[in-house]
């Protein structure tokens, strides 16, 4: 066995086996993401053969017809072709229940079918619930599972959830969420998803910061001027509109993704391991280490911003359909935090996202502080820059280094180069998708890649007091073109510490 095929082995999990019952299985998300990634694991030998999946939603659908139409739809979204043959076998064990998430009998129906899964499939007592609803009818799924006596399995199997976003609306929300969970499931049965930790190129922060000798010690206030992580979008709403006023950006992207982003760049290195306790334990800390932004000085301290009509016929965010005519809802936001530890005090960390931007790029910037003093005093060292690792999380996944350099020739010029490293060169282009890499640590009940109870709350508690100064001030929505970075008022704001965003492309 060559050393590549020994390290496979030694690192493939496979799934446990198990019943996935997906609530709003008739729902976007299912054929979309659930359905494709369950078959790409199958595909790819990580799923048991067992796996049995159960769609449970309102609508009054047959089993073929439910087959049928995650294949047609699976298929637009699967990021490989889902075969007929494969997808044949595997559609065997795929079937639908029709209950309203309030019905009682659904659930006695519900535990009834899984118990004969479970006697004539081999599925060993495992389930997995997936609440892929819109939220207002977690509450009732969880406790109707309670009530059914399917919170824990009777065949000493395990049950976990998986607790699709938005997790509350709110921090009371939120808290109130993580309360009705608590009554019926153990914090260590619950998985709450935020997509972004499924993607490889967040899940390589840890790696980047802690496999490596040479940038840890760099990873602090000596070293750092600041830090910018932006998630810009070159697409709309996208017909989400009436989701999305409720939303807004900071709730869509800040409240989760972006925290999640930053609480891994700035966490300290896990004590004992990379155990999911471990990790998460250390996200918290540094998220209990920001500084709260106080309601009243929101203003200092964000930006919203909301797209006009941009060129082409992307229309303006207030005549995408769903948005009120006199809607406050913001669609791009900056923001600027503090963390209050020896190792960040005094570095910002400036947050922005937005949609309709003019490209589609996510990334982690880190400036380093400038050399102290500048030797080169006869060429033109206006063109030296700070050093700067940039992390992309997406598109053209990779990280980058930039650093000054001679100009080849006479004179001392210098100018900044960048040092490139990019997954598709290095390992080619087949990253498994985030609900592929989620599925699959939930089925094995490796929770390292979602978020615990406290982060949840945590988080919601340094956006709570956003959003409220926002009204209380009736802070002023900028208006951007759309297909344009942000408002001005967004490149004025980071301006003011002497500071630019970075040009993205
Ligand atoms: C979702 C938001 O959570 O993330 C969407 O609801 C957003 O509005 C999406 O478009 C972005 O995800 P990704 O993986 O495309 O960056």
């Amino acid at each position: 066995m060559s050393m590549r095929t020994t390290e496979r082995v030694l690192h493939t999990r496979t799934s446990d086996s198990c019943t996935i019952v997906i609530f709003g299985a008739t729902g976007d998300l299912t054929r979309r993401k659930l359905v494709p990634a369950l078959y790409n694991l199958r595909r790819e030998g990580l799923l048991h053969n067992n796996i049995t999946i159960l769609g449970f939603a309102r609508r009054d659908w047959s089993d073929d017809y439910f087959r049928t139409l995650l294949f047609d739809e699976g298929n637009k979204h699967s990021r490989v072709t889902m075969a007929e043959s494969m997808w044949h076998e595997f559609a065997q064990r795929i079937s639908y229940i029709r209950s309203t998430f309030e019905d009682v009998e659904g659930y006695q129906a519900l535990a009834q079918q899984l118990d004969d899964i479970d006697t004539h499939s081999g599925t060993a007592g495992n389930r997995l619930f997936y609440l892929a609803t819109p939220p207002e009818s977690y509450e009732d799924i969880i406790r109707n599972l309670g009530a059914a006596g399917l919170a824990n399995s009777a065949q000493g199997g395990w049950t976990r959830i998986i607790v699709e976003k938005p997790f509350g609306h709110d921090l009371a929300s939120a808290l109130h969420l993580n309360n009705v969970l608590h009554e019926v499931f153990d914090e260590r049965q619950i998985y709450r998803i935020d997509h972004y930790l499924g993607k490889e190129t967040v899940q390589n922060l840890l790696v980047l910061r802690f496999a490596n000798g040479i940038f840890e010690p760099l990873w602090n206030r000596r070293y750092i001027d600041h830090v910018q992580i932006t998630v810009a979008e070159q697409i709309g709403v996208e017909g989400r509109g009436g989701y999305y006023e409720q939303a807004g950006a900071i709730r869509d992207m800040v409240q989760n993704h972006m925290m999640q982003l930053l609480s891994l760049t700035a966490m300290e290195p896990p004590v004992g391991g990379a155990s999911a306790d471990a990790v998460r334990d250390e996200k918290v800390k540094v998220l209990r280490a920001v500084r709260p932004i106080p309601a009243h000085e929101v203003n200092r301290h964000t930006v919203r911003g909301r797209y006009t009509a941009g060129p082409g016929t992307a229309p303006a965010y207030l005549n995408e359909t769903g948005v009120q005519p006199d809607s406050t809802t913001e669609t791009y936001v900056a923001m600027r935090f503090e963390i209050e530890s020896w190792r960040w005090a005094g570095v910002p960390f400036f947050l922005r996202t937005g949609k309709r931007m003019p490209v589609r790029a996510s990334e982690i910037s880190v400036t380093f502080r400038s050399a102290p003093l500048m030797l080169f005093q006869d060429g033109p060292m206006s063109r030296s820059a700070p050093n700067e690792l940039s992390i992309r999380i997406q598109p053209n996944e990779g990280v980058a280094l930039r650093f000054n350099s001679k100009v080849p020739g006479q004179a001392n010029d210098i100018r900044p180069v960048t040092m490139n490293f990019n997954y598709v060169d290095a390992f080619g282009g087949e990253s498994p998708e985030a609900y592929e890499r989620l599925l699959l640590d939930a089925m094995i009940g490796d929770s390292t890649l979602f978020t615990r109870s406290d982060e949840v709350e945590t988080s919601w508690s340094l956006i709570n007091p956003i959003i409220e100064g926002w009204q209380m001030l009736n802070s002023p929505i900028h208006e951007y073109v759309g297909g344009s970075w942000g408002p001005d008022a967004s490149h004025e704001f980071i301006g003011a510490s002497g500071r630019s965003w970075r040009r993205l492309s």
